[in-house]
């Protein structure tokens, strides 16, 4: 098994954005109340007393949204400084970034992943559940201030979804030929909104890079990932194209990665929750940190016998929590 080294942060459970395959329509989400997350200084003593300790040195603040987290350019400040940490990144809506991208990079914030569905902003509305106003601008503006500031890659995911925005999937993978963003197509995942898969279905990775391979031809890229994607490149291209093929493709065993949820519960895998330790109740209960490295080396080991597929056959596999709270 690969080593695990890097850790997801949910810095919170909220969101501003309802996007159709996380979140059905209707969906009373069941928010963490405001005592039961990890303050930041409970955040901090667990980078610093438990995974860094344990080899981690590479860390991804995710949410719900994470940039309704009050005070997180501090805390990616404090982070970054670490000695150990070797890379510091975010996966966000994009929504609120504009205004604070700057800041965040000079934070020491290294790399962002911004979600962006559609080019089309009346598609855009409908993915993220119509608020009314026009957000799709302001992503865009939140996106090209991030590489303005110097983030660098720029990754941006998109789900497809037959029937929704799997027509745009060209153009989406054109952004790539002129700027170096880094544009990567996610397979749609029966979490989330089960009738919504149920439904429409997925598309393959492989059926993807057949189109743009048709239209453009298509290389394998010499840039490699940090995690799942597969990354290539149109020829000439100043970017590059992923595929995160999690339904086609099992990519557990390359997995380095456990996540960390709001109200400080540490899981093996995005897909299970079995094993997983709650680390805020151990720390206000006055746990050494030392015993605590101890509990988490144990997870550490216990999650190489956990994979997406043993989740689909039902022999393994509980999770109660919904992709926007545990962050992608
Ligand atoms: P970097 O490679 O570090 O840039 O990050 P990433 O691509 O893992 O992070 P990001 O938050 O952008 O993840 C994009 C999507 O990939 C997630 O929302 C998930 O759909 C999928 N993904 C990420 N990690 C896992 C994983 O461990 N298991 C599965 N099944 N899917 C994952
Ligand atoms: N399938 C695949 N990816 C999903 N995400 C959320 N729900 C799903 C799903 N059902 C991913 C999106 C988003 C991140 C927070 O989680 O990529 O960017
Ligand atoms: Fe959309 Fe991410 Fe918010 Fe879920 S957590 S609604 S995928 S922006």
């Amino acid at each position: 098994m690969n080593q695990v080294d890097y850790l997801r942060i949910s810095l919170i459970d909220r969101c501003n954005f309802r996007c159709l395959y996380c979140m059905p329509e209707g969906t009373e989400l069941q928010y963490i109340l405001q005592q039961n997350l990890l303050t930041d200084q409970e955040l901090i003593t667990l980078i610093q007393d438990v995974f860094i300790p344990l080899g981690f040195t590479r860390f991804r603040l995710t949410g719900g949204e994470p940039l309704l987290r009050p005070g997180v350019v501090e805390l990616v400040e404090k982070i970054a400084h670490f000695p150990q940490t070797q890379d510091i990144s975010m996966t966000t809506n994009g929504f609120l970034l504009a205004p604070i991208a700057q800041s965040l990079y000079d934070a020491g914030l290294t790399r962002i992943n911004i979600s962006l569905d559609s080019l089309d902003p009346d598609i855009f509305e409908q993915i993220i559940g119509n608020h009314g106003r026009k957000r799709w601008q302001q992503v865009w503006l939140g996106l090209q201030t991030a590489y303005d500031a110097g983030f660098d890659p720029l990754k941006l995911n998109v789900v497809v979804i037959p029937g929704v925005n799997d027509h745009e999937i060209l153009d989406l993978a054109a952004l790539t030929i002129d700027k170096n963003w880094h544009v990567r197509f996610i397979e749609f995942m029966p979490i989330g909104n089960g009738d919504l898969f149920g439904d429409r279905g997925w598309v393959s990775s492989a059926e993807l890079r057949d189109r743009i391979r048709q239209r453009w031809g298509l290389t394998e890229s010499q840039v490699r990932g940090n995690g799942p994607a597969d990354v290539f490149q149109i020829p000439g291209a100043k970017g590059t194209v992923g595929f995160i093929s999690q339904m086609s493709e099992c990519f557990c065993d390359r997995c380095n990665r456990v996540r960390l949820s709001a109200d400080g519960w540490l899981r093996p895998c995005l897909l299970n929750e079995l094993g997983q330790i709650d680390l805020k109740s151990a720390l206000r209960d006055g746990v050494s940190t030392l015993e605590l490295q101890e509990q988490v080396r144990n997870l550490l080991t216990f999650k190489s016998e956990i994979n997406f597929k043993q989740r689909d056959s039902g022999t393994v596999g509980t999770y109660t929590r919904t992709m926007s709270q545990i962050g992608g």
